[in-house]
Formats: C-alpha cells, structure tokens, sequence
C-alpha cells in the first residue's frame, strides 16, 4: 500500500499558496472569501480525495455510515454549531477509536447514534445509515425502541449513569433480559447469575442480590458490561469508561470488552482521551478537533504515519513521550468557538504549520492511502514540504515499550 511520504512532498514555494487579495482578509465577507478562492478553481481538483467507500479496503461491511452530519444546540437563546459535516464509516466487527481533547464533540456525535442528545440538540444536516433506517431522522421514543440498548449500546464513564441505586444488581440484569429477550423470571435469574461470571464477578451467585454501592466502582463497570452483554448489542459505544478507574483495573476493564468483542463480534466505538488506551484497542482511529473528524486512518496510520498538525500535537503530549530533556509539549490557544461561524481550517490560529489559505478556506479531506485521510492543505501538492516534529518520529518504539508496561501490570492485576 502507497503511503503519503510527508517528508517526500515535492517542495514548492508556499508564496503559490497566497491570494491575490488586495483587501485584507478581515475587511472582506466570508462569502467573497470563498468567491476569490473558488477563482482559483486548480485547488478544488481533488478527483482522489474522498468520502468513506461502503467497503473499506480491508474487505470489512459498513454496519453505519455517518454522511455530512452537523449538529447544534439551542443555548441562551443562541444556536450553536457543535458537530459540522462529520462523514465516517463504522465497519463490522472493528474497534473505532475516537480521540481529542475535552470538549472536541466527542460525546454528542456518538449520542446520536442512539437519540440520546440533551433535548436543547438539534440535528441540523445529514444522515446516519444504519439497519436501512435514517437514525438523523428519528424522533421520539418509539422511534428508537428496537435500537437503543438493543443493537447500539453505550457504556458511560459513570457506572451510576446506567444503574439504578435503589435496585439490585439482580434485578436490574434479570430486567433488561426480560424486556429484551422475553425470559421468565427463573430463566432469567439464572442467565443473570452465568453473566455475572462472564463479566469476572467473583461469587457471582451470592453478590446478585446486592445493591450498587456494595460494589467497587471497577465492578460495577463490569456489570453494566453485563447488562450490555445482556441485550448482545451489534454496536457497542464506550465513552472513557475506564477514566474513573485506577491503572490497574483500568486494564483489565479494557481486557474485558476485547476479550468480550472477540467472542461475541461486536462492532467497538471507544472514546477516550488516552492514547495509550487507543494503541492497545483500536483498529482504526479518528482525530476530532473542534466538531469535525481531522484525521482518520488505521491504528498504524495515525500513530506511525499521522499526518495533520493537529494529531503530531496531541501525539506529542503523549505521557509516553515526555522525558526530562523534552518538556511537555501543550497546544496553545484555545478551541474554536460554536457560536462564531469559522472561516478557514478551525485548527489555524493555533496551528504552527499554518498556511495563508487556511484562513480562508476550510481544507477538504485529503486521500493519503486506501485506508488514511486527513484534512489538512498540508497535503495539497502545493504545499511546503513540513515535517512531523521530531518528538513523535520513534513514536513506535515508545507505544511497545508501554503496552508491555501495561502487559506487566495486568499480570500484578489478576496476581492480586
Ligand atoms: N446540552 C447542551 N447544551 C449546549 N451545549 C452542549 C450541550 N451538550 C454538549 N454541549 C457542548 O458540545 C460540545 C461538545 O461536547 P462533548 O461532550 O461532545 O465533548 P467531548 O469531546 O465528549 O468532551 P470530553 O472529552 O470532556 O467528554 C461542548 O462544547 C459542550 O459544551
Ligand atoms: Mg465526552
């Protein structure tokens, strides 16, 4: 497979980049902006950059395909634009991670999957393919019954978020398999008691009558698991649900759901923070800055090969990386705002690579291979040739060394 050699890019002059716009950019409209540009009509030649086939390379079936998906929502009387014109393909049976940082739209592009949007949210553009429906165009609980829960799961951060306090572990297992596979009571009791076990409860039988605050916060995870496992869900959304959790059980959370996913095939969307977490989980990876995916790829493209300024910055403040010679490196300025509407690449003023046109005109994704798009001007045939900094150039010698940290700790973890 043909990668994009960032450091191969043919050099040119980056003066060919720049407009020939006598107003400065600030006096003109932001539709004249586009206007001018669009004069320049070489740069919207991008025959091979592209949206997401229906079949990846890999041979792999979209089970749901996001097209143009924008989102806002209704706050003080003012709307906002939080998710602008998302496309991404899930496929069967893969883990898809999604990473950025806190307040990239992480969360609320995921909840659509399952109509769990706060009621202030709104979708305002494109559609969510999955099971012959339009899940962008459903509305009320009805809707959704036959899909939340039941083929698209999600577990949250907070255990508490999906168990009932006043209720039994029990009951609440015995509860989703009654309603969702229609068990009597004992048949259910029984199934409960055996998903207990498969989750790694230990005296499963006796812990069933048990109410939440009894368990640790590492247990109760494993039984929303459960309850999860309960309904056997095609697609499985987690949303850090390891974040509150020490290292150690962490990992074994993490053991779980993969061990989990093996057997049982489901299709894995992971949202987490910790790229470290994603190195050891995922098959492919997708970059979210500031309500739109930037970079996605395999696992191996985004982390061996990333390609947008953005995903070298948050790779470089891997924990991994740092050292005593190299200081942390942190992202300077802050995220764009959703009230203001943005012109350009919303990832420019604070990006170090930036490029004249990227304050004029938001970047199409670029086509890098089969499997990696990015979308950065970086990678018009135009542009200089940049190269990633050299922090993350031995990225993949750094990642071995701590997924084998992590190897280690989860044998301490089951010792214990
Ligand atoms: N009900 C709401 N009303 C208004 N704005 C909202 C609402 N819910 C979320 N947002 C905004 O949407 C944006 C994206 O939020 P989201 O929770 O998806 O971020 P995230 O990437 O999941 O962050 P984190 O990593 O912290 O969980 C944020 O700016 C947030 O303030
Ligand atoms: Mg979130």
């Amino acid at each position: 497979m043909k990668k994009w050699d960032l450091k191969k890019t043919e050099k040119i002059d980056k003066n060919e980049l720049e407009y020939d716009i006598n107003a400065p950019i600030r006096t003109l409209s932001a539709g004249e902006i586009v206007r001018q540009a669009r004069e320049q009509e070489e740069l919207y030649r991008f025959s091979d950059n592209a949206f997401p086939d229906d079949v990846d390379s890999r041979g792999k079936d979209a089970i749901l395909k996001v097209r143009h998906l924008s989102l806002g929502f209704l706050s003080h009387g003012k709307k906002t634009h939080v998710i602008r014109d998302v496309s991404i393909d899930v496929f069967q049976g893969e883990t898809l991670a999604i990473v950025g940082e806190s307040g990239s739209g992480k969360s609320v592009f995921t909840k659509t999957f399952t109509g769990m949007l706060d009621s202030n949210g709104f979708i305002d553009g494109g559609s969510i393919e999955f099971g012959g429906k339009d899940l962008a165009k459903l509305k009320t609980e009805k809707d959704w019954l036959g899909i939340r829960g039941k083929r698209i799961s999600t577990i949250f951060q907070d255990p508490m978020t999906s168990l009932n306090p006043l209720l039994t572990i029990g009951f609440q297992i015995t509860e989703v398999l009654r309603l969702h596979r229609g068990m009597d009571k004992k048949t259910a009791k029984a199934e409960a008691i055996e998903l207990l076990r498969r989750v790694r409860i230990p005296e499963a039988e006796k812990r069933f009558n048990d109410f939440p605050y009894q368990y640790s916060g590492g247990m109760r995870q494993r039984v929303v698991i459960a309850i999860a496992l309960a309904c056997n869900p095609e697609i499985l959304i987690c949303d850090e649900p390891t974040t509150a959790l020490d290292v150690t059980v962490q990992a074994q959370i993490i053991k779980l759901i993969k061990d989990l996913q093996r057997e049982y095939k489901w299709t894995v969307i992971f949202i987490t923070h910790d790229l470290g977490v994603v190195a050891n989980i995922a098959d492919r990876v997708a970059v979210m800055y500031g309500g739109q995916i930037v970079e996605y790829g395999t696992a191996e493209d985004v982390f061996y090969n990333p390609a947008h300024p953005y995903t070298w910055a948050l790779l470089s403040s891997l924990p991994q990386l740092g050292s005593k010679e190299d200081p942390l490196v942190y992202i300077r300025g802050n995220p764009p705002s959703f009230i203001e509407e943005i012109i350009g690449d919303s990832f420019a003023p604070r990006n170090e690579y930036s490029l004249k046109i990227d304050f004029i005109l938001d970047p199409p994704m670029f086509k890098i291979s089969d499997t990696h798009f990015a979308k950065t001007w970086l990678l018009d045939k135009r542009a200089p040739a940049v190269e990633p900094p050299k922090i993350i150039q031995n990225l993949r010698q750094r990642m071995q060394e701590s997924a084998d940290e992590l190897k280690r700790e989860l044998k301490v973890g089951e010792a214990k």
